[in-house]
């Protein structure tokens, strides 16, 4: 898939005007945006397979900004502005992309089943999050966490959580928008990238070519594996996803209301210089240090540094939802912003299926 880049830089490596495998993007007249074209040209395979569909970009584009739009009234950061001037165009922000793909499953297909052996269909007992380094030459591989730090592939005050928490905010809110017209969301792939601002935001696109959909009362594909297998017309497909979508008229007030359950870090901010952290330390090298000699073997006590956790729990539709609020509780009232930092350091769903 193509990136939505400004300049060349570690993370990302894509400058405009840029031609992708299904998008073309060109720098737009204003500052930190993008013209984007959705091309008719489907592929599959890392690019093996490839035919050229008339009124696929349209459709795509139409998807897009549907999925975008609704996305971003939930409070998601996406890379939508607005539409172009033809059916296949739209105006984006830049974004500097960060090269991994996040996949987010409900129902085992595709590379997890080749990959783990599962049973193809098996459903999942909670909506699972996976990794794939965007490469063509290495064939998107999966991408294990410690690597994707190891790396260096995220920008310096982006955390991988925060990936995971937004894949699953948009899974709760897609899961639910396609079942209201009868459609099963297997898994699809995000990916996300940051503004000039340093915000994240989602990037790329939203569409059947990034998605396994399945009707729920049939279990016909609605995306490209129509094309990838050769099992369906990919314009009809994609015309009869678009037809339920239009017949089920969908609101974000309909989400169910959960319990999310955070852990808030508060301690002391690096250079601030913490008494009660110097007297614990003075402490433990006074007294534990001399009785527990034998124990340390010579080693030694250099500094004890105290935190707070918290646990919150709270109710809020989405994962993006829950963070946002632990967020805002972190700042104030449960640190001090003056003399402490806080961050949010996980986030559970009391219960992932209902
Ligand atoms: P996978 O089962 O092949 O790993 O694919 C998982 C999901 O990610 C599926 O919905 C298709 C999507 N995907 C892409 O959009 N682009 C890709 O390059 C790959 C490999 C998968
Ligand atoms: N998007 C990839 C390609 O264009 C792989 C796929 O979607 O199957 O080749």
């Amino acid at each position: 898939m193509p990136t939505v880049m400004e300049t060349p830089t570690a993370i990302g490596g894509t400058s405009v005007p840029f031609q992708g495998k299904s998008k073309e993007l060109q720098a737009g007249t204003v500052a930190n945006t993008l013209w984007v074209t959705f091309k008719n040209d489907a592929t599959a395979f890392n690019g093996e397979k490839h035919a050229v569909f008339e009124g696929k970009g349209a459709l795509n584009k139409a998807f897009t900004q549907q999925f975008f739009e609704l996305l971003e009234s939930a409070g998601i950061p996406t890379c939508w502005l607005s539409t172009g001037e033809l059916p296949e165009t739209a105006v984006y922000r830049t974004l500097q992309m960060i090269p991994v793909e996040v996949v987010v499953r409900n129902v085992a297909q595709g590379s997890l089943c080749k990959r783990l052996g599962l049973a193809e269909n098996t459903i999942l007992k909670a909506p699972l999050v996976e990794y794939f380094l965007k490469s063509d030459a290495l064939g998107d591989p999966a991408i294990p966490p410690s690597a994707i730090t190891e790396l260096g592939l995220l920008p310096s005050r982006v955390c991988l959580k925060q990936l995971e928490w937004m894949a699953l905010a948009v899974n709760t809110i897609l899961s639910a928008r396609f079942k209201a017209a009868g459609v099963t969301l297997v898994d699809f792939k995000l990916e996300m990238g940051l503004d000039s601002e340093g915000t994240l935001r989602l990037g790329d696109e939203l569409s059947p070519d990034g998605c396994r959909l399945q009707d729920a009362a049939s279990g016909q594909s609605l995306d490209k594996d129509v094309f990838r297998k050769g099992t369906g017309d990919l314009i009809e497909t994609y015309q009869a996803l678009a037809g339920k979508l239009a017949k089920s008229p969908w609101d974000l007030s309909t989400l169910p209301i959960q319990t999310y359950t955070g852990v808030v870090v508060v301690q002391s901010r690096a250079n601030i210089l913490n008494p009660q952290s110097r007297t614990l330390t003075h402490t433990l090298q006074q007294t534990f240090v001399p009785a527990a000699s034998s124990l340390l073997e010579g080693g030694a006590i250099q500094q004890v540094d105290s935190q707070k956790r918290f646990q919150v729990s709270i109710t809020a539709t989405h994962h993006w939802q829950a963070l946002a609020l632990f967020n805002q509780l972190a700042d104030e009232p449960l640190s001090n912003p003056v003399i402490e930092d806080a961050f949010v350091e996980d986030i559970t769903l009391a219960k992932e299926r209902s």
